[in-house]
């Protein structure tokens, strides 16, 4: 059978990167093609290039047997390529059906919009993933994943040939996800074309029937899903074998004394009377379902987001937080989940990010920049946390998901902190990243920082962490000890099943 999209010799390079090289492959009509490789391989590029976000230097695109010259990512959608972003595009003010059905409301003669018809049909898909929303809501109130399923109605409702997804669950609850997956076979057995990117493997093997693997901007090679494991796919990806990433870094040494408390934490319905301390040294998680409160608590602590009552004690010493800038004066620092709105600067320059919370330690007496301590800290960061770019006046938006985040990391460790909190480190994180930023986190650790760890995967939970604190709806419902760590017993406290 005519495959339903072929991609010929397709390259692009942008300043400094050959981010895509000489790609061709072809795309069956009716499949699922998951597509993997390490942070920076060229996915997001030689999609967006399929989906008119981008235009190839070279290179040839034909869909259905027609070619393709594509201007907007418009055009794509007009010739049948719909693709769902790595990075959420909605318009937060819009609502909800605004958003999913953007110029494509239903209008009667008069071009007046039918209000009544646009909700019916906007709760109508709503229902395909169990999401009961007014249609109406800004979709600024919604959490992150909720957005990004709005992004996924969005692009299945314009009924499109071939539909691209980057990395679409990556903010999603494992609920969620199985609803998303539901969605994509049903879509698939009605004949939709799929192409998915992801950096969870289970993923793979669980949805795709093919698989195809890139590495520094070129495809190393396309497999039948039964034709190969989880290890040919690493080993693929990385061109070497990666063990087990987690029981090389569990640590045996007990951790040291209790420096860091916080008491009696609450904000109205989000979270009630949140304590919690820290020793040095220690790996303290924080398990929950979305919507628990895990990230509210941690933003109010770091003074982004507002508490009724809570104290701070760091050493021994109470502590006013009031702004992020009296959390990090104290040494705290919070790298957030949401690392495009709230954790970096990315039309700077990364050496520019990599200063900004800590800027009084590159400024003379006379309060100038000292550019070559910038440079110089800059040079280091980028080797120590192994950043993949071209240079270090690299805008931070220019660079590929993964190494945004080892960014955020270096950024912040850099202000050499006692107390870190991290919010999902490893989102949108490749296997080889992963492990460097595990084995970062075990170094802070080795130094007497500790570490409030917030995580939605289980597996680095429990590979991590010394202790594990649950939350359910607002409240903590259990205190596990590495000991007793299993996922079930965390789940029935995040389910609020067992108190
Ligand atoms: N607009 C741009 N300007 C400059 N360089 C870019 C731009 N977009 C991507 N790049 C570079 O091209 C390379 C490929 O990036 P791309 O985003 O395609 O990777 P990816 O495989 O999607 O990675 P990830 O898994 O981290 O999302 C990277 O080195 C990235 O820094
Ligand atoms: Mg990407």
């Amino acid at each position: 059978m005519e495959p339903i999209l072929k991609a010929e010799r397709i390259s692009k390079s942008f300043p400094g990167v050959q981010a895509v090289n000489d790609v061709s492959f072809d795309l069956r009509r009716g499949e699922i093609m998951a597509l993997i490789g390490e942070n920076g391989a060229g996915k997001s590029t030689l999609m967006q290039i399929l989906g008119g976000g981008q235009r190839a230097d070279t290179g040839q695109i034909t869909l259905d047997g027609e070619s393709l010259e594509f201007a907007s990512a418009n055009d794509a959608l007009h010739a049948g390529i719909a693709m769902v972003f790595q990075e959420l595009s909605l318009v937060g003010s819009l609502s909800i059906a605004e958003n999913i059905y953007a110029n494509r409301q239903p209008v009667g003669r008069l071009n007046n919009i039918h209000w009544r018809q646009l909700y019916q049909q906007t709760r109508d898909v709503l229902h395909r993933f169990n999401l009961d929303l007014d249609p109406a809501t800004p979709v600024k109130r919604l959490v992150m994943g909720q957005q990004q399923i709005l992004e996924i109605l969005k692009a299945i409702t314009s009924e499109p040939k071939v539909l691209i997804l980057d990395e679409p669950t990556s903010s999603l609850t494992p609920a969620e996800a199985d609803d998303l997956f539901k969605n994509v076979r049903a879509l698939q057995a009605q004949g939709m074309t799929f192409i998915y990117i992801t950096h969870k493997l289970s993923e793979v093997f669980e949805l795709a029937d093919r698989v195809m693997v890139m590495r520094d901007g070129k495809k190393i090679g396309v497999r039948d899903i039964s034709e190969v494991n989880e290890n040919d796919l690493v080993s693929m990806m990385v061109g070497r074998e990666i063990g087990d990433i987690y029981g090389v870094l569990s640590s045996e040494s007990p951790t040291g004394e209790e420096y860091f408390r916080i008491e009696g934490f609450t904000y109205r319905q989000t979270f009630q009377d949140i304590s919690l301390e820290l020793h040095r040294g220690e790996i303290l998680g924080l398990a929950g379902l979305v919507g628990a409160g895990r990230t509210e608590l941690a933003r109010s602590i770091f003074g982004i987001a507002p508490k009724d009552e809570g104290r701070v004690e760091m050493e021994g010493k109470r502590i006013e937080i009031k702004r992020p800038q009296d959390a990090i004066k104290h040494g705290i620092a919070y790298l957030t989940e949401d690392r495009k709105a709230q954790g970096l600067f990315l039309d700077m320059g990364l050496s520019d990010n990599f200063i900004a919370p800590i800027l009084k330690m590159f400024t003379g007496k006379t309060g100038f920049l000292n550019f070559d301590k910038v440079e110089t800290h800059a040079v280091t960061q980028i080797h120590n946390y192994n950043i993949a770019t071209p240079s270090t006046k690299q805008k931070v938006m220019n660079l590929s998901g993964g190494n945004q985040q080892k960014s955020m990391i270096a950024m912040w460790m850099g202000s050499q902190p006692k107390v870190v909190i991290f919010d999902e480190p490893t989102r949108g994180v490749d296997v080889g990243a992963r492990f460097e930023i595990y084995q970062k986190l075990r170094e802070l650790t080795s130094e007497g920082v500790g570490i409030l760890l917030i995580s939605s995967e289980l597996p680095e939970l429990i590979g991590l962490c010394d202790r594990i604190l649950v939350m359910h709806q607002g409240r903590i419902t259990g205190e596990v000890q590495q000991r007793d760590f299993t996922e079930e017993l965390i789940m029935t406290y995040a389910a609020g099943v067992k108190n």
